[in-house]
């Protein structure tokens, strides 16, 4: 695999954001945004800093099951409790060391001197023991880890499991896909101008871009960059969103004047683009259950000047918030596993557990059948997550179906994305998207 060519640092205090970062995921199971806030990030001075640390820690992440296989191998026996930020040192160290570009000699000393920021300086010939030794050996030990599929995929077991059997063909490449970084994609906001408008917009602030040929709104760029270098974001041409999750608004078949419930809204991607993708003549409301995931919506909404109902309740419990009015489209993009989204979030495969897909599951079914009576005859719901395990998916819908005789399953008739028992996969990867499956029901 290419190696991830990286700025050059200013150096220690960046690198223990990042090891800091790695342990607060691992040990107390923040997800990456958080732990870096709690790493101290935001006291990082410089931008190329704060760049750094971001990338070691989310690199660090992608890698972990491999790395920490890696060390294993390193040290005679596992470091104690006490010495856990030593132990998430060595692991950025190696990431630097086997899966980017900077100078060796750079990561050797810079981890080296770290050390003695931790005030550990008695772990200086240990921390340059292991390094050189990696160094030295390092074509053997990478031949040593294809020996362990945990190793070389750097997924964890269950989740091994679980690919292979829902994709005995794809699981390797689902893998591989996963290990790589997202590109950034863009939607454009269609009610204030075109894609190729934008486009040549892109062009003239120097940032390279591609047309999605999956969706009219969607706009790949070249690589990614901060959300302050695009051009009218602040003034509401455009957002962030990768490819994928564009199609919901598509599936949807949106038409004038339809009541339009999005059930499970924040931060309000879809939801703002379905006031684009139906030239904003919808009654929309959005509904969330956590309130400061809401506060998202309203911020979104305001920032692209859409106008929606958003409401803070649970889509579960219709009861506690539905003024009985039914709606003539349905959105219900569940809250899932984010498996096919790996690549943008690694810290799910540290996150998650085996026993989590199974309650996702139930909390999927029980989201489905509550939302069911709110829709029209005749009216279509979409079931959308970011998950690429049948578990949570195809699964859902069939124990849906079964149960339920007014609902029948609508082809949805494209391309792309596997053609699953029901509904359609996308893989991650796949015309550089994220992993995403939907599902469209009709009542009869
Ligand atoms: C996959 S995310 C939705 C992403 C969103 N549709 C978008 O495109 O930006 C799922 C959301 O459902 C919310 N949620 C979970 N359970 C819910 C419930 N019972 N009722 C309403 N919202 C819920 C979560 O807080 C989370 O914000």
């Amino acid at each position: 695999m290419a190696k991830t060519k990286m700025a050059k640092p200013n150096i220690v205090t960046s690198r223990l954001v990042a090891c800091r970062a790695v342990q607060l995921v691992a040990d107390q199971g923040f997800n990456s945004d958080r732990a870096l806030t709690e790493a101290g990030i935001s006291k990082l001075s410089d931008k190329r800093d704060t760049s750094f640390a971001s990338s070691i820690s989310l690199g660090t992440l992608r890698w972990f099951h491999q790395l920490q296989a890696l060390l294993a191998m390193l040290l005679d026996k596992p470091l104690q409790r006490k010495n856990r930020d030593l132990h998430f040192l060595l692991l950025t160290a190696l990431f630097q060391l086997s899966k980017t570009d900077i100078a060796r000699h750079g990561v050797v000393s810079e981890t080296v001197n770290t050390v003695n920021v931790l005030n550990k300086k008695w772990a200086k010939g240990l921390v340059n023991g292991v390094l050189r030794n990696y160094l030295r050996q390092a074509d053997e030990l990478q031949r040593e880890l294809l020996k362990s599929p945990v190793a070389e995929t750097s997924h964890p077991q269950w989740l091994l499991n679980l690919l292979q059997t829902a994709w005995p063909q794809q699981w390797r490449n689902i893998t591989q896909e996963n290990n790589k970084q997202a590109p950034m994609s863009l939607r454009v906001n269609e009610l204030r101008m075109s894609r190729d408008e934008y486009l040549d917009i892109l062009s003239a602030a120097n940032i390279s871009a591609s047309c999605s040929d999956i969706v009219t709104s969607g706009i790949t760029l070249e690589s990614p960059c901060s959300i302050e270098m695009l051009p009218g974001f602040d003034a509401g041409l455009v957002s962030v969103q990768d490819i994928a999750p564009q199609l919901a608004a598509n599936f949807l078949d949106l038409q004038n004047a339809q009541r339009v419930l999005d059930a499970c809204a924040a931060p309000g991607g879809k939801t703002a683009h379905i006031m684009e993708a139906s030239t904003g003549k919808l009654t929309l409301t959005a509904l969330e259950l956590d309130p400061h995931r809401l506060q998202r919506i309203t911020h979104t909404m305001q920032r692209l000047g859409h106008h929606v109902e958003v409401i803070e309740g649970d889509a579960c419990n219709p009861e506690s918030w539905w003024k009985g009015e039914k709606y003539d489209r349905i959105l219900l993009d569940a809250p899932c596993s984010g498996s096919g989204v790996i690549r943008r979030h690694p810290d799910i495969k540290l996150l998650r557990r085996a026993s989590d897909i199974d309650q996702l599951a139930s909390q999927q079914l029980k989201l489905l059948q509550a939302l069911w009576p709110l829709l029209n005859s005749g009216g279509k719901l979409l079931y959308a997550t970011c998950s690429i395990l049948p578990q949570e998916n195809e699964n859902i819908v069939h124990s849906f179906l079964s149960a339920e005789g007014t609902a029948k399953e609508l082809d949805i008739d494209v391309h792309y994305g596997q053609s699953r028992q029901h509904g359609i996969q996308i893989l991650p990867g796949e015309h550089k998207m994220d992993g995403f499956f939907y599902a469209c029901l009709q009542k009869n």
